[in-house]
């Protein structure tokens, strides 16, 4: 077993987007995951692709944790209705649920289609509202609960994604209201903005472009430490926020970003190049 502090000992967690899109690293939901096993929890690994959340259940049965992987289509009531029923089932209760699932949409409000905006709101900010509807009544009947909510700093800042980054921001909504709605109930509720992490996802995406390994390069180098970020920093705040050590935090965004949102490009130009031809 992997070293822990048992942060979220004999806690029971979903995690939805449990799996990471296939390639070299690793994505947010598989090291939240991992991680909350690693620091005591059982997890409940959703994943619309079972067989990617099979490769996080390995990793955690490796290290000695406990998970069972669940197949579910995130965006469908009954689905998550049936998710948080199988955590009940399996580990008795509903303590930490990560909103985790998240998918990448380029366009403009101009450019973007019709079907493009509805698929992105869909996935991006539907699945948390189904997710919670269902994870909230079994955490108000225990009186506790924490909801993390994986919003991204498009939700903060122009970036040329009008329906990603509409979802992004309205997760941080959701995230103050939830908050409010069920603060009373003991269930906390917070949101984390990763900023230019590299996960598989992003390396899909980026992958087509001939100046791939530049831009990862930029990516790295744009926060103030310069150095690159994965889904472990995530994980890692994830895990925090779960934890009672978080007990009297709750509403609030926490970027995990190396310090992007701190800063204005002006002020980095000195440490970036410019991006070839
Ligand atoms: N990678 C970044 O730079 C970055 C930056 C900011 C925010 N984020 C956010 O982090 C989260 C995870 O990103 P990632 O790069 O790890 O992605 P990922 O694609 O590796 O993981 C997401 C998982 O969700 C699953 N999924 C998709 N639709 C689903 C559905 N309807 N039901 C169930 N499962 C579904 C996928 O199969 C996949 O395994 C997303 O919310 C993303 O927006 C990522």
């Amino acid at each position: 077993m992997a070293r822990s502090s048992g942060r979220v000992e004999g806690k029971a967690a979903i995690v939805t987007g449990a799996g990471s899109t296939p390639g070299d690293g690793i994505g947010t939901g598989k090291a939240s995951a991992v991680v909350l096993a690693r620091e005591g929890a059982s997890v409940l690994l959703v994943d619309l692709y079972p067989e990617r959340a099979e490769l996080t259940l390995k990793m955690i049965e490796e290290e000695g944790g406990k998970a069972k992987v669940f197949a579910a289509d995130v965006t469908q009531a009954d689905q998550c209705e049936a998710m948080v029923a199988a955590a009940v089932e399996n580990f008795g209760t509903v303590d930490i649920l990560v909103n985790n699932i998240g998918l990448a949409s380029l366009g403009t409000v101009v450019d973007l289609s019709e079907e493009a905006w509805d698929r992105a709101l869909n996935v991006n900010l539907r699945t948390v509202f189904l997710a919670s509807k269902y994870a909230v009544p079994v955490m108000a009947a225990q009186g506790s609960g924490s909801i993390v909510n994986i919003s991204s700093i498009s939700a903060l800042r122009g970036d040329g994604t009008i329906a990603y980054s509409a979802a992004k921001g309205a997760m941080l909504a959701m995230t103050v209201d939830m908050a409010y709605s069920h603060g009373r109930q003991g269930i906390r509720v917070n949101a984390i903005a990763p900023g230019h992490i590299t996960t598989p996802m992003v390396n899909s995406v980026s992958g087509q472009d001939p100046r791939a390994d530049f831009r990862t390069q930029l990516r790295n180098e744009a926060g103030l430490l310069g150095t690159p970020g994965t889904g472990w920093d995530v994980g890692w705040a994830v895990a925090f926020l779960a934890s009672d050590e978080a007990r009297w935090i709750t509403g609030i965004t926490m970027p995990v970003d190396s310090g992007v949102l701190s800063i204005t490009p002006l002020s980095m130009a000195q440490y970036l190049r410019a991006i070839p031809e």
